[in-house]
C-alpha cells in the first residue's frame, strides 16, 4: 500500500503506466529543438508539448517596453503640462487626489523634504530618475486599465506630475530628450551598494 498510493496519484497525472526510461535511454541522436533535449527533461519527453506559438518580433516588441534611467527606450512623441492636467483629471485623480496628495492611493507629490518619512519620499523628492515615471505609468497606470494611454498622453501626464512636484514649469513640453535631461532632487541620495556580504553587511 505504501508503494501503491503514490503510484495512484501519479497515474492520475498520466505518468505511472510503466517505469519511465532513464534520461537519454533513447540514444544520443536526437533532432534539434526536441523538447527532451532541454536541460532537466527526461529522454522520453515528447517532440513538442503542443502549446504556445513562436514569439514573432512584433509580439516581443510589445513586451520589450522597459526604459533605462538614461532614457534609452523612450518612444517618440511628446506631451505638455497642460495636456497632462487633462489626462490626470480623467485617468488619475480619482485614485491619487486633485493635487496628487489626497489619495486614496499613493501620494504622487512629495511634502517638504526627503527627511520627512513617509510624505517626503513620494515621487518628487524620492525617485532618482524621472524616466522611471514614464516607464511605470505606461506599464502600470491607470491601475484598472493599464496600457490604455497613448505615448503622448504618458509624456503629458508625466510632465504634469513633475509640475505638481515643482520640477518643471507650467509651460513645459516633454519628449524623450527633455525628460531624460531632468535631474531629480534625490539623484545623489542613492549610492551603489558595494557591500560584499558576510560580516561587512550591517
Ligand atoms: C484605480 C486607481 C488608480 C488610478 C486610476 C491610477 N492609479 Fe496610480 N496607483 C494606484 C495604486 C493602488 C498604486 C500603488 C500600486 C502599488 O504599490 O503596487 C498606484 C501607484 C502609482 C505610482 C507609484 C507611486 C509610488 O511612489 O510608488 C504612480 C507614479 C502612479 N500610480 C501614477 C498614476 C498615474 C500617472 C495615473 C493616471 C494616468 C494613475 N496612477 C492612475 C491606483 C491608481
Amino acid at each position: 500500500m505504501r508503494l501503491l498510493l503514490p503510484c495512484l496519484f501519479a497515474l492520475a497525472a498520466g505518468a505511472c503506466a510503466s517505469e519511465p526510461p532513464p534520461p537519454d535511454s533513447e540514444g544520443p541522436a536526437q533532432t534539434s529543438g526536441r523538447a527532451a533535449d532541454a536541460p532537466g527533461l527526461p529522454g522520453h519527453a515528447p517532440e513538442r508539448f503542443g502549446f504556445g506559438t513562436d514569439a514573432s518580433p512584433e509580439r516581443v516588441a510589445r513586451w520589450d517596453i522597459d526604459i533605462k534611467p538614461d532614457g534609452e527606450g523612450l518612444p517618440p512623441g511628446s506631451g505638455s503640462v497642460a495636456d497632462g492636467r487633462r489626462v490626470y483629471e480623467v485617468s488619475c485623480l480619482q485614485c491619487h487626489g486633485l493635487t496628487g496628495t489626497e489619495g486614496p492611493n499613493d501620494r504622487l507629490v512629495s511634502a517638504g523634504k526627503w527627511e520627512q518619512w513617509p510624505p517626503g519620499r513620494a515621487f518628487g523628492m524620492y525617485w532618482p530618475y524621472a524616466t522611471t515615471l514614464f516607464d511605470y505609468t505606461r506599464r502600470a497606470m491607470p491601475q484598472t486599465t493599464p496600457g490604455t494611454l497613448s505615448d503622448d498622453d504618458v509624456y503629458a501626464v508625466v510632465a504634469y506630475v513633475l509640475h505638481l512636484n515643482g520640477l518643471v514649469e507650467a509651460d513645459a513640453v516633454l519628449d524623450a530628450s527633455s525628460l531624460a535631461a531632468i535631474e531629480m532632487p534625490a539623484r545623489a541620495r542613492f549610492v551603489p551598494d558595494d557591500r560584499t556580504g558576510g560580516p561587512v553587511v550591517r
